[in-house]
């Protein structure tokens, strides 16, 4: 982990209310981060809002680290405002990554919801990277907060409205291709929502699902306990906190489907 004062590149809005920023991090790309992994960003030096906030990393070149971030709330209302050639603090990478086993020949499947879309989109670019034939399916509430135009036929827009792709959630989406295809595993980022139900299904049909929760963190690091969330399956009489929580930050952001318990 490292901390890290970085020079921006640029700040440009690329949909509504979605944003995407890039930071000069020599030594934080030094580390090769994952597509599942975060940062820790101070936003603003003030007391009023001594708080880093976790962002996911969408990618990175050479020495410049990506982040795509939606809009809500005071922070990233600032963030918004910081222009090329502005410095900001940050620490990374922190956290686990999506895991990609060789040898498994089951068919991917990605799925992406609102703040969820940089890290999926990130292993999307890494799969066709490694011409492997997966599935993306990315939701949205409207065409509006859509930024991607699909590579091919496999990558599959949702809108709440019907106003682009397919009309309604990214949940039929996967019960078909689930029903289609041979051996599924499913990586999914988004909000609890979402989550939860892809976490029902992916039990339920038995398709391995590695999940990455979002959450309020304020340290990032494991310190201040302020993302816990309860394992699945844990032991009433095994009377230890680390057995019957985890932290996001720490021992996440992404857990299998079959570990955690969103209740
Ligand atoms: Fe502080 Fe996770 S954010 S312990």
């Amino acid at each position: 982990m490292i901390n890290e004062s970085g020079r921006i590149i640029s700040n440009l809005k690329i949909a509504s209310n979605i944003w995407r920023l890039d930071i000069q991090l020599p030594q934080i790309v030094a580390k090769r981060p994952h597509p599942g992994q975060f940062v820790e960003l101070l936003i603003d030096r003030s007391f009023a809002k001594p708080l880093r906030r976790p962002m996911s990393i969408a990618g990175y070149t050479a020495d410049v680290l990506s982040i795509i971030y939606k809009t809500f709330g005071e922070a990233t209302r600032i963030l918004t405002t910081k222009i090329a050639g502005d410095f900001i603090d940050v620490i990374g990478p922190l956290g686990n990554y999506f895991e990609l086993i060789e040898d498994d020949y089951s068919t991917p499947v990605l799925i992406a919801g609102g703040v969820g879309i940089p890290p999926i989109l990130w292993l999307h670019q890494e799969l066709n990277r490694q011409k492997q034939k997966h599935f993306l399916i990315i939701g949205a509430r409207t065409k509006a907060e859509h930024f991607i135009t699909p590579d091919n036929e496999n990558t599959l827009l949702t809108t709440d409205d019907g106003s682009l792709g397919i009309k309604g959630t990214v949940i039929p989406v996967l019960k078909k291709i689930i029903s289609n295809v041979v051996g599924t595993r499913i990586f999914a980022c988004g909000p609890e929502p979402m989550l939860k139900s892809i976490q029902k299904i992916a039990l339920a049909t038995k398709q391995p699902a590695q999940l990455s929760i979002e959450s309020h963190m304020a340290c990032g690091v494991g310190l201040c306990q302020g993302c816990v969330i309860k394992r699945r399956n844990y032991q009433e009489t095994e009377h230890s906190y680390q057995v019957k929580y985890v932290l996001v930050c720490s021992d996440g952001p992404v857990f299998k489907a079959g570990e955690i318990d969103f209740d």
